[in-house]
C-alpha cells in the first residue's frame, strides 16, 4: 500500500514517515520546502533506511498534483502540508486561506480523478474554540470561528472533507486533532526546525537551552491554574506519528468520516515545562513572568478515550521524554538543519 505523504519534509511529516516505513508501507512524499529543506529529506531517508521517493511540488498547482497521482500509483494520503504560524496568519490571511485551502482542494480533485478514496488530515485542537469545555471531546461541536485565519482553515478543511465523504461513495476522510506536538526523534539528527524567533513554547526553551536566546518569558502567571500559568497537552511528536499509522487501519475499515483527538490527556504547565527542560539540558533556564499573551487560553487538553477505543492508540511518552529528546537534536543541531 502506497501512502502520498504531503508536507512530509516538515517536522510532524518526516517523523510519520519514519512510522509508516516502519509499519510496512510505501511511501511518496510531496513538499515544496515554503518551511522546510531537502536536509529533513535527506536525514529521514536515512533513518527509515529506505530512499522513498521525494517530488519538490507546490500542491496549490493543480496540475502538478495531478502528475504526481498520473506518476505514482498512490492509494491513501496523509495531508500534512499547510503552512502553521497562528500570528503570522493573522498578518497575511489571504496567503494562509490560499495556500491552505488550494493545496487540500487540488490534492482532493486529483484524489477524485484517480479514484484514491482515503485521506487522512492534519487537524488542531483549535477546532474547538474558546467556549469549549475542558477536556475537549470529539462530541463537542466545533466553534463557528476559530482564533486565527490558520486555525479558520482548519475549520474550512473540516467541512469540506465532510462534504467529500457525503459526495462520494466509498471516500474516507479521518480529521485528527492534534494538541501541542513537541519532541523530536531519539536520533537527533530530526526535529523541528522554526525559522526566526520562535513563536511556540518548546523551540523557544531550546533555543535558551542552546544559548542563541538569553531568557524565556512566561507569559502570564496569575492564570486560574495550579501555578498561575497556562496548561497545554503536550504530545510527542513519535506518539503523533504513530497515531497516523493507527488512523491508516481505521480507513481501511471503510469509516466514512472519522474525527479524532490526539493528545495525551494531561494537562502540564509552562513553569512544569520549563523545569523539564532545566533537567534535560542539565542547567536552570532563565525566565521571568511578561504579560498574558493575547488570544492565550488558560487551559486545554484532549480527551483521549475514542482514540483508545477506536483507533487501539495511546500516546505513550511523557514530558521529561520530550524535553530529552528536543534537547538532544537542538544541542546536536543548534542551527536546524544545514542548509543546503
Ligand atoms: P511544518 O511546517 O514543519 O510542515 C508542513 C510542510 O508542508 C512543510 O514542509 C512545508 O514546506 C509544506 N508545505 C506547505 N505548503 C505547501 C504547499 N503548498 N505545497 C507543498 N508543500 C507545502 O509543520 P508541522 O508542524 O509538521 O505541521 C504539519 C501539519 O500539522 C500542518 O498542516 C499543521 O497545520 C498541522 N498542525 C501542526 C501543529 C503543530 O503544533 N506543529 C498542531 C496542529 C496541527
Ligand atoms: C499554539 C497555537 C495552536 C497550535 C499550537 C501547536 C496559538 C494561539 N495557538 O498553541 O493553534 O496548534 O501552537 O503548535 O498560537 N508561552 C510562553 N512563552 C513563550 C511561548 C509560549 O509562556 O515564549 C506559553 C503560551 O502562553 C502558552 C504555552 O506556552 O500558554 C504554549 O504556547 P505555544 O507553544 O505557542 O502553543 P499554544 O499557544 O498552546
Amino acid at each position: 500500500m502506497t501512502i502520498l505523504v504531503t508536507g512530509g519534509a516538515g517536522y510532524i511529516g518526516s517523523h510519520t514517515c519514519i512510522e509508516l516505513v516502519e509499519a510496512g508501507y510505501d511511501i511518496v512524499v510531496a513538499d515544496n520546502f515554503v518551511n522546510s529543506c531537502m536536509e529533513a529529506v535527506h536525514r529521514t531517508r536515512k533513518l527509515c533506511g529506505v530512499d522513498f521517493p521525494f517530488e519538490q511540488i507546490d500542491l496549490t498547482d493543480y496540475e502538478a498534483t495531478d502528475r504526481l497521482f498520473d506518476k505514482y500509483k498512490i492509494d491513501a494520503v496523509i495531508h500534512f502540508a499547510g503552512l502553521k504560524a497562528v500570528g503570522e496568519s493573522v498578518k497575511i490571511p489571504v496567503t494562509y486561506y490560499r495556500n491552505n485551502l488550494d493545496s487540500a482542494l487540488s490534492v482532493l480533485e486529483a484524489m477524485k480523478k484517480h479514484e484514491v478514496k482515503s485521506f487522512i488530515f492534519s487537524s488542531s485542537a483549535t477546532v474547538y474554540g474558546p467556549e469549549a469545555p475542558v477536556p475537549y471531546n470529539e462530541a463537542t461541536p466545533v466553534s463557528r470561528s476559530t482564533a486565527s485565519p490558520y486555525g479558520n482553515t482548519k475549520l474550512m478543511i473540516e467541512y469540506i472533507l465532510k462534504d467529500t465523504v457525503k459526495a462520494i461513495p466509498g471516500f474516507n476522510a479521518v480529521l485528527l486533532r492534534y494538541f501541542n506536538p513537541v519532541g523530536a526523534h531519539a536520533s537527533g539528527e530530526i526535529g523541528e526546525n522554526p525559522t526566526g524567533i520562535p513563536n511556540n513554547l518548546m523551540p523557544y526553551v531550546a533555543q535558551v537551552a542552546v544559548g542563541k536566546l538569553d531568557m524565556i518569558h512566561i507569559f502570564g502567571n496569575d492564570y486560574d491554574t495550579p501555578d498561575g500559568t497556562c496548561q497545554r497537552d503536550y504530545i510527542h511528536v513519535v506518539d503523533l506519528a504513530k497515531g497516523h499509522v493507527a488512523a491508516l487501519k481505521k480507513v481501511k475499515e471503510n469509516c466514512g468520516l472519522f474525527v479524532c483527538n490526539l493528545g495525551t490527556g494531561k494537562g502540564t504547565s509552562v513553569l512544569e515545562m520549563v523545569k523539564a527542560f532545566s533537567r534535560s539540558c542539565g542547567k536552570e533556564l532563565p525566565y521571568e513572568f511578561a504579560p498574558r499573551r493575547e488570544g492565550d487560553l488558560p487551559a486545554f487538553w484532549a480527551d483521549p478515550a475514542f482514540a483508545k477505543e477506536q483507533l487501539g492508540w495511546v500516546a505513550e511518552k511523557g514530558i521529561q521524554e520530550m524535553c530529552d529528546d528536543v534537547w538532544r537534536w537542538q544541542s546536536k543541531n543548534p542551527d536546524g538543519f544545514p542548509q543546503d
